[in-house]
């Protein structure tokens, strides 16, 4: 299957927001992955469901929506209604499979997120009941981390762990990810590769993408 390429808004301009987005969309993005932080499950706080409205308007793609946030189950509405396609909450806020149940219910496509400390078989049991697993290979909180080589090893188990379950989620990977490591990672068997400081701080935005495609692919 084609590995998809996903720019993190993070560290785009906000101040030319559409023009940064159509610039992703023209050099070929699959998906946008935008990052939700609430300063209490993490301690940063970045946007909520009013921008992802606005972004909403200004591209096609389907919008990724990564919640670092307590409590995703009371926010969850008001992420679809802004437009949200994939909804990605974090193992470690959540008890059960409700939530995930809920959203699929809305044809939304629900990601199961895991920090670096998060270990695979601690999340075994809500694999059957996720589109896709997101795992950080940096802790969540900022962009601009240096990828945790120790990821690429639990992209492998995880990909062991999915052909065991005959379960075929897609596994996205994010943080830290560039031009240098994007086949390593790809190669590990990352399906979704998310970048933001990657693509949106390189000189050649376009051409950055396309190579990144190209070795994830090759
Ligand atoms: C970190 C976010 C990431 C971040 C990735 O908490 O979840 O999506 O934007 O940024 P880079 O690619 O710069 O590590
Ligand atoms: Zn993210």
């Amino acid at each position: 299957m084609t590995k998809k390429i996903a720019p993190s808004l993070l560290s785009a301009d906000f101040s030319t927001l559409k023009t940064e987005i159509e610039t992703v969309e023209n050099a070929g993005a699959d998906l946008l992955h935008i990052d939700v932080m609430d300063g209490h499950f993490v301690p940063n706080i970045t946007l909520g469901p009013f921008i992802v409205s606005a972004v909403r308007k200004c591209t096609k793609l389907p919008l990724d929506c990564h919640l670092m946030i307590e409590n995703p189950e009371k926010y969850v509405d008001a992420f679809i209604k802004a437009g949200a396609n994939m909804i990605s909450v974090h193992a470690e806020v959540i008890q059960d499979e409700k939530i995930f149940k809920t959203l699929r219910n809305q044809n939304i496509k629900v990601g199961l997120a895991l920090n670096p400390d998060k270990p695979l078989n601690q999340i075994e049991h809500f694999l059957p009941h996720v589109d896709y697993v997101l795992i950080m290979s940096v802790f969540a909180g900022f962009g601009g981390q240096v990828y945790l080589s120790k990821s690429t090893q639990k992209i492998k188990d995880l990909v062991r762990l999915r052909r065991k379950q005959k379960l075929s989620f897609e596994i996205e990977v994010d943080g830290g990810i560039k031009l240098d490591n994007v086949s390593e990672i790809a190669h590990a068997g990352a399906d979704i590769l998310v970048s933001g400081s990657g693509i949106f701080k390189s000189k050649d935005v376009k051409a950055t993408i396309q190579s990144m495609k190209e070795k994830a692919n090759e």
